[in-house]
């Protein structure tokens, strides 16, 4: 770790307040699809609303109205949201196959028509951890096989996750995004269907559904939050990868209110920061980001944005973020020893970067013109996406019990507003 990087570096993304109505948020959004999604994710056995949970102890610390953490550490027995993509995904695809509408899969007589005409399939995905989880549990449970690839830098302990949701690993050399051409390749010559959160040219529909089925999230947080008297959060800090996760947010929003969305920060690791190198360059197109990917945020570790994530975020994210790992072991140490009357929150590196941010943009003085600048302030009602809970054991107690990653010295000192 870098001692002198600041904690957060921020770039505005000024022509999305500019745009009123973005025809690409259409195409991959359309209006009712997560009531779609959500009537798929609400059939599979096991399914049920994840939380929202609200910190108003930390939010009035901060300055804010209120805090609101969609808590996805328990989603359908993972750890991670990342399954409602994969499996809305695999659902779609299957649809598509068989030439139906609808189709109940998870009855005997959907199960049996699926077996009939699809006979012995795999499906195969590239994953930094989460998303190959989701792949594995949802082909497991649609009697398929599936086959994972990981990069060498993947924990055991996620390996191991993986391969206990029934899929054969493949480690390969190199990071997530050669992992993601791995088995590109491999999946043409061995005639496997390649489940990815991420697009290129010609493959376009499956990253589509995935985006989608993320989606579910929200339609439950609208709901959630109706029931507090609240239309819509102010705000939202969505952490991102590839930028799928917060394309299908913020694409979500946009979707729903228009101009009026809800204001958005997309927040990634300093090292591995594709997206806000995107919004850096400012032509429209997205950049690959070259390096190791060295992160503690596994889960945000990808160099490539999805292109058609990052059309999303171009038209409608309102500031992208940049952060060292000392920033998402906080929002670790935060979430796991709240204030006293705020509920606790397990939450692993990638979901945790988005509530670090959040604190020193509240707290340090530098970040006043950001502040000002998202009109971040008493009247905020801020979204949040614990977006994977204890996902990594090992390195989860090196950063929550032995201190792993402190925040530097000079940026501990504190704005209290
Ligand atoms: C826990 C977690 N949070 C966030 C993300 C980011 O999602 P995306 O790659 O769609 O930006 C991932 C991706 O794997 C993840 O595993």
């Amino acid at each position: 770790m870098n001692p002198q990087t600041p904690p957060v570096n921020w770039i505005e993304n000024k022509r999305a307040r500019e745009i009123e109505h973005s025809p690409t948020v259409d195409g991959l959004f359309p209006p009712g699809i997560s009531r779609q999604t959500r009537a798929f994710h609400s059939r599979i056995p096991g399914y049920h609303v994840s939380p929202l949970k609200s910190l108003p102890r930390l939010a009035a610390m901060l300055g804010l109205g209120g805090i609101w953490v969609k808590d996805e550490s328990f989603r359908l027995s993972l750890s991670s949201f990342k399954v409602l993509g994969g499996s809305f995904a695999i659902y779609s695809f299957v649809k598509n196959q068989l030439g139906v509408k609808e189709l109940n899969i998870f009855s005997e007589e959907g199960a049996r028509l699926v077996r009939e005409e699809l006979g012995d399939f795999t499906f195969a995905a590239a994953t930094d951890g989460n998303h190959g989880r989701g792949v594995a549990w949802s082909a497991t449970r649609l009697g398929f096989n599936s086959v994972i690839y990981v990069h060498e830098n993947t924990s055991q302990a996620r390996i191991r996750a993986i391969e206990s949701n029934g899929a054969r690993v493949v480690v390969v050399p190199g990071t997530y995004d050669d992992a993601v051409r791995q088995v590109y390749q491999d999946a043409q010559e061995n005639g496997w269907q390649v489940i990815s959160d991420t697009s290129w040219p010609g493959y376009e529909d499956i990253p589509r559904w995935v985006m989608q089925g993320y989606t579910t999230a929200f339609s439950e947080v609208q709901e959630q939050l109706a029931a507090q008297g609240i239309i819509k959060p102010t705000h939202v800090l969505v952490q991102a990868g590839v930028g799928s996760l917060a394309a299908a947010t913020i694409g979500f929003y946009a979707q729903l209110f228009g101009p009026e969305r809800t204001r958005s920060v997309v927040v990634e690791p300093e090292k591995a920061a594709c997206l806000y190198l995107s919004a850096e360059k400012g032509d429209g197109k997205p950049h690959s980001f070259a390096g190791d990917l060295d992160t503690i945020m596994a889960g945000l570790a990808c160099g490539d944005p999805n292109p058609q994530a990052w059309q999303v975020l171009w038209d409608t994210a309102d500031v992208f973020v940049k952060c060292p790992d000392y920033v998402a072991a906080k929002g670790m140490r935060v979430y796991g020893v709240p204030l006293a009357g705020d509920p606790f929150i397990v939450s692993g590196e990638s979901g945790a970067a988005t509530l670090g941010a959040l604190m020193f943009i509240m707290q340090r003085p530098e970040y006043a013109p950001l502040r000002e600048q998202l009109a971040l302030n008493r009247n905020s009602e801020v979204l949040l996406i614990n977006s994977e809970g204890n996902t990594d054991p090992v390195d989860f107690r090196k950063v929550v019990w032995s201190g792993r990653h402190p925040v530097p010295e000079e940026y501990q000192s504190l704005y209290e507003g």
